[in-house]
């Protein structure tokens, strides 16, 4: 046991090792952070990879913005501080994967440079791969799958990112990922191809 501030005592230290659980599972866990703007392509290059990770048997669990925004973090909105903790929270729950030996894949706008080095910090740099779903602005509003953009525009969404609400992109991400004129099994594949030496274990 490990006495923290405020009568708390952890018990890290006494727990299976993740070592053991990733040895189980044949794979290193990681956390494979995509950042990118809305509609830049995160989400479905995810979800492809996914189910390519899955079909090469790696166990990995994918955490989406939208999705983790319509239960655990329904109580926040988009400011600076609400993203802050939205990412926090994120960034616990991935290490708690993490020690389990499962890799995660995270899409979250995540939209400054301070965010992802808190989700950096809290992860821990040797478990974080930064991947940069770099689509530029014009793209994501002309696609504009889920009419936000147009909503944003119009004045109906505050602090909407790259509209009325800074995207800072990463200087030196682990990967660039372009996916402008790409298809999606082809921006999958550079991904999987880039992690695949970090999720694997050696003997
Ligand atoms: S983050 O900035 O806190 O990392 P997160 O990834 O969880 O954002 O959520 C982004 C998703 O929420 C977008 O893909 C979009 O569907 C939706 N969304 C709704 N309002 C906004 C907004 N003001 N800015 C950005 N995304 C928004």
């Amino acid at each position: 046991m490990k006495e923290e501030s405020g009568n708390i005592f952890t018990i890290f230290d006494e727990m299976l090792p993740r070592e053991e659980k990733e040895a189980l599972l044949n794979q290193r866990a990681k956390v494979i952070w995509m950042t990118g703007l809305s509609g830049s392509g995160k989400s479905t290059i995810a979800k492809a990879l996914e189910r390519k990770l899955h079909s090469h048997g790696h166990l990995s669990q994918l955490l989406d913005g939208d999705n983790i925004r319509a239960g655990i973090n329904n109580n926040l909105g988009f400011s600076e501080v609400d993203r802050l903790e939205n990412i926090r929270r994120i960034a616990e729950v991935s290490k708690l994967f993490l020690n389990c030996g499962i890799i995660t894949i995270n899409c979250f706008v995540s939209p400054t440079l301070e965010i992802r080095q808190m989700a950096k910090d809290i992860i821990g740099e040797d478990d974080f791969i930064e991947v940069f779903v770099n689509t530029p602005l014009e793209v994501c509003e002309a696609r504009d799958v889920k009419g936000l953009y147009k909503k944003a525009r119009a004045g109906e969404i505050k602090d909407f990112t790259g509209i009325d609400a800074p995207f800072e992109a990463p200087i030196t991400p682990s990967l660039d990922l372009k996916t402008e004129n790409r298809e999606i099994h082809e921006t999958t594949e550079e991904l999987f191809r880039f992690i695949k030496s970090f999720i694997t274990l050696s003997l």
